[in-house]
């Protein structure tokens, strides 16, 4: 069921021409989220595309997938080793990888983007992505911070153009934020929503404002416990185990912080310093700042705020 405001704004806006059915996605970016992402929507029994400008990225991205399945399929078919298989090669083989971003969106039905926070790039690549899709092609992005309105500003057609947010890791977490700016039609919006529930997660819609709902109230935080760190008043592991046991967080916000990546969190919050300066909950953290200048960017990298094997 759609919630009110949901409906609300699908009861708002005119309709535009009836756009295809979703088969063929294709996911730019293969890092933490667009391999979640891809591996989503090829269980769903869609056909997938993943592109990267960089072919480790791929190759790391295959062998995750490969692992997060293999793990998914122990769950479902505990004991029976056949049907586990099946599973993983089955989704596996809706999954093609490439490094080349015209050809890999020629026949996409719907594109998710999710590449570095950076909006020029984010930019750059939406122009190479609509000249090379097709006219009915839907078009979107997996940004935590940046306004759909800011990264579309120079798309011909931005009623094809919405924002599907995804949380990490996705194939685990039930929520998918669907986002709409001033322009996206009510096609492409309702499109969106559908895809969301045939990827099997819980749809929250949302409008096209900084963090829109999850990261406005998580960023700050997140940075707010490291300031917490940073004046002396408690030790990360304390604040981390204090957070989980005292509030019910799956991870404390130092470890999730790691999980997201430092690089990513720093993207979010010196975006949204540069836009609202006086904003006291978007001030950024020169701890965090020098870890990711030392290339410590979390999990990812094998070092953040914690050390991982
Ligand atoms: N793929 C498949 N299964 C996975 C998985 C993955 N990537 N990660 C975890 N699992 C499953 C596995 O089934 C695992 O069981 P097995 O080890 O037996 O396979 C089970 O989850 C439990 O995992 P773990 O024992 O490794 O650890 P856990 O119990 O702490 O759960 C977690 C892991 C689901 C990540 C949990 O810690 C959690 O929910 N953390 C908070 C995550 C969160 O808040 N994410 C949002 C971040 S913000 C964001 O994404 C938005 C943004 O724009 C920045
Ligand atoms: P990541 O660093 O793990 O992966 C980004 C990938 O994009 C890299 O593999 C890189 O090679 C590739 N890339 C960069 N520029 C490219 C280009 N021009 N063309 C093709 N590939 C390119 O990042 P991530 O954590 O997966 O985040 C991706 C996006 O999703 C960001 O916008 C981020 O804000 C958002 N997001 C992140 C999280 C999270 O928890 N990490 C959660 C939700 C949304």
């Amino acid at each position: 069921m759609l919630s009110s405001t949901c409906t609300a704004a699908v009861r708002g806006l005119s309709t535009t021409a009836q756009l295809s059915k979703i088969n063929n996605v294709t996911v730019i970016g293969a890092g933490l989220m667009g391999s979640g992402i891809a591996q989503v929507s090829a269980n769903a029994k869609l056909n997938v595309v993943v592109v990267d400008s960089n072919q480790s990225a791929l190759d790391k991205a295959q062998k995750g997938i490969e692992s997060s399945l293999q793990r998914v399929a122990k769950k479902k078919h505990a004991d029976d080793a056949k049907a586990q298989t099946a599973l993983v090669s089955s989704v596996l083989d809706r999954i093609k990888m490439s490094t080349n971003v015209s050809d890999s969106v020629k026949d996409a039905d719907l594109v998710i983007e999710a590449i570095v926070e950076n909006i020029d790039i984010k930019r750059k690549l939406f122009a190479e992505v609509e000249a090379a899709a097709k006219p009915t092609t839907l078009i979107t992005t997996n940004t935590s911070s940046l306004r759909l309105a800011d990264i579309g500003l120079n798309l011909k057609d931005k009623t094809r153009f919405g924002g599907l947010h995804f949380f990490n890791p996705v194939p685990m977490m039930k929520l998918l934020e669907v986002v709409r700016h001033n322009d996206t039609s009510d096609d492409t919006f309702q499109k969106l929503m559908e895809y969301g529930k045939a990827v099997g997660k819980t749809t929250v819609a949302c409008k096209d404002t900084p963090g829109f709902i999850v990261n406005r109230l998580l960023v700050p935080y997140m940075f707010e416990a490291l300031r917490l760190y940073e004046r002396g008043d408690a030790s990360m592991p304390d604040i981390d185990v204090a957070m989980k046991l005292g509030a019910g967080y799956p991870m404390g916000p130092f470890e999730l912080s790691d999980y997201v990546g430092l690089d990513t969190c720093k993207f979010i919050m010196d975006g949204w310093h540069k836009q609202y300066p006086d904003e006291v909950a978007f001030k950024p953290s020169p701890l965090l700042d020098s870890l990711v200048d030392a290339g410590k960017t979390g999990r990812k990298s094998g070092e953040g705020f914690y050390k991982y094997k």
